[in-house]
């Protein structure tokens, strides 16, 4: 059998390299018993392509480089869309693979899925069904593609079998398997546990001039870069003004900053006064164990990221998600989950972040979130006739 997976940025990486072991360790085990060995290909579109946004986290989770890397860089949406499409044309047509497998909702997702589709080849998507219901949001238009056109439905949460049922997609195409990021949270949980907050902080810096006074279990991390939350000077200079003059007031910031984000701040001018406010330390955007060892004893997050929610549900550190809607809800609080929707509404932002400041670590574990689900995934491509 030979697979393509096919990523492109950040948030697939964490995804694919739990994937890559399985399959490892199927082909060790096929040496042994003399069964056909699976031919996995890793092609990389090239969408994130600084060290610190792909490579960083390639070494740190031990992804073998990609065998293939388009290229693609940055652009419209369209066109990384389409110029990922015509090189993806070339390579399944070369390859002829029995599967292509994709991961998540970006937009080497989509890509994938159509150009595969219009192949013939099989389509296998690990992490279906999710749904914020917003189609101003990029990532939804992603998913509702590619869940239309995948034969393989790999699911991370009985909500989202749910979704795909009420889109009309056949019982026969879908599987709950768990939340394959978790797998990789729990094979790198030891290692990120060692590490030392202070030392992540001055290494990691924009601005090395501040004397670090942080300690564990007393610092909020904040990861900002939806075009929502980042595109809008308005709306980026009133959370810019919140977190400066309020949240750093009562503790030490971490802000990890997406490059989207950085070049929304210059752009707005919002730049040069962030990075003197004494008690926030804006760093680089961080590997997989920095942020994972942050997130673990943090007091507070506040993020727009969709695998910092499930992060912090598992590790229970209680969490501010600026967004309105949520493809996630089993990481809310109604759900059992350590996040609540706050959209960008300084007010609810205020009164969230307040009250969410008198709760404790409550670690949450959704059903099959159990570091077991590339090999359930593995098991269901190979069931798949
Ligand atoms: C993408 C994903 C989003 C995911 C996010 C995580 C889509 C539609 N969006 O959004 O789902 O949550 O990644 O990071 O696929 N840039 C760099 N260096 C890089 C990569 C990007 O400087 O390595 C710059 C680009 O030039 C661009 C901006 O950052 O101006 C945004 O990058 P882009 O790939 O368009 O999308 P993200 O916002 O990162």
């Amino acid at each position: 059998m030979k697979i393509i997976s096919v990523v492109g940025a950040r948030p697939n990486f964490m995804k694919v390299a739990p994937f890559i072991s399985e399959i490892n360790r199927y082909n060790l085990e096929s040496l042994k018993t003399n069964r056909e060995q699976i031919k996995h290909i890793l092609v990389h579109t090239g969408q994130h392509y600084d060290d610190l946004m792909s490579k960083k986290f390639f070494d740190d989770l031990e992804i073998p480089e990609a065998d293939i890397n388009l290229g693609i860089g940055s652009g419209s949406h369209s066109e990384q869309v389409g110029n990922s499409m015509i090189e993806l044309e070339k390579v399944f047509e070369k390859e002829k693979p029995d599967w292509v497998i994709i991961y998540g909702d970006v937009n080497a997702t989509l890509a994938a899925s159509v150009t595969a589709k219009k192949l013939h080849i099989k389509v296998c998507h690990i992490e279906a069904g999710l749904r914020s219901g917003d189609l101003k949001m990029p990532e939804e238009i992603n998913r509702l593609v590619t869940d239309r056109l995948s034969d393989l439905l790999l699911t991370p949460d009985l909500l989202s079998v749910e979704n795909l049922k009420k889109e009309g997609i056949p019982d026969s195409s879908i599987r709950f398997v768990g939340n394959i990021m978790i797998d990789t949270l729990e094979n790198n949980r030891a290692k990120s546990d060692r590490l030392d907050i202070k030392q992540i902080i001055k290494f990691n810096m924009i601005s090395n001039l501040k004397e670090v006074t942080i300690s564990k279990n007393d610092y909020a991390v904040i990861t900002l870069h939806r075009p929502s939350n980042v595109d809008d000077k308005e709306i980026l200079t009133s959370l810019v003004s919140f977190i400066s003059t309020e949240v750093s007031e009562v503790l030490p910031v971490i802000w990890t900053i997406h490059p989207r984000t950085e070049k929304q701040l210059k752009l707005f001018n919002l730049w040069e006064k962030l990075i003197q406010v004494t008690n926030i330390f804006l760093v680089n955007p961080l590997g997989y164990h920095d942020m994972l060892k942050l997130n673990m004893h943090a007091k507070i997050m506040l993020t727009d990221s969709g695998g910092l929610q499930e992060e912090c549900t598992v590790l229970g550190t209680p969490c501010l998600t600026m967004r309105w809607n949520t493809e996630r809800p089993v990481t809310l609080r109604e759900y059992g989950g350590a996040s609540v929707l706050v959209g960008n509404n300084i007010d609810r932002i205020r009164k969230e972040f307040f009250n969410t400041l008198k709760e404790s670590r409550k670690p949450e574990r959704p059903a099959l979130w159990d570091g077991k689900t590339a090999g359930r995934c593995l098991e269901e491509i190979l069931k798949y006739c």
